[in-house]
């Protein structure tokens, strides 16, 4: 978390001003970090889970993810409720637990207060559609 929380300060994100920092654990102990990278053609923009994951596949395709962590920061607010990753996050980070037969342990955060864990990605996306069905 403090390394997400470090990572959250590489945002891009003048638009919303709405800052994510993700960090990835990986089973060599290695970690890779996400942040969110805005655009001036919104939908081009992407979120930090999937910079770090997409990063961490990229750069390190044969290593097992074991934990992500999640955190922001608001310039409107301070964000004290733990902020769980969107639905398109949640579908990419399912891809790499079925690509590595082994689940990735969540925690995530606001910018203050309370963290929550989940032990997979599964446990955010029940019933989700994934390479069984194609
Ligand atoms: N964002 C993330 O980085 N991760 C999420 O899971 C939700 C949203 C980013 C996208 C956009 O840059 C900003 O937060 C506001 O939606």
């Amino acid at each position: 978390m403090n390394k997400a929380q470090q990572a959250r300060n590489n945002a891009y994100a003048p638009y919303s001003r709405f800052k994510v920092g993700a960090a990835l654990k990986l089973s060599l102990g290695k970690i890779v970090i996400g942040s969110n990278q805005e655009n001036a053609a919104y939908p081009s923009g992407l979120c930090a889970e999937r910079v770090a994951v997409y990063s961490a596949g990229a750069n390190y395709p044969d290593q097992t993810i074991t934990t992500l962590a999640i955190t922001v920061k608001a310039e409107s607010r301070e964000v004290k409720e733990a902020i769980a990753p969107c639905g398109a996050c949640r579908q990419s980070l399912a891809e790499y637990e079925q690509k590595q037969k082994s689940p990735i342990a969540i925690y995530f955060m606001g910018e203050t207060d309370e963290i929550i864990k989940v032990a997979s990605v599964m446990d955010l996306l029940p019933l989700g559609f994934d390479t069984k069905y194609l």
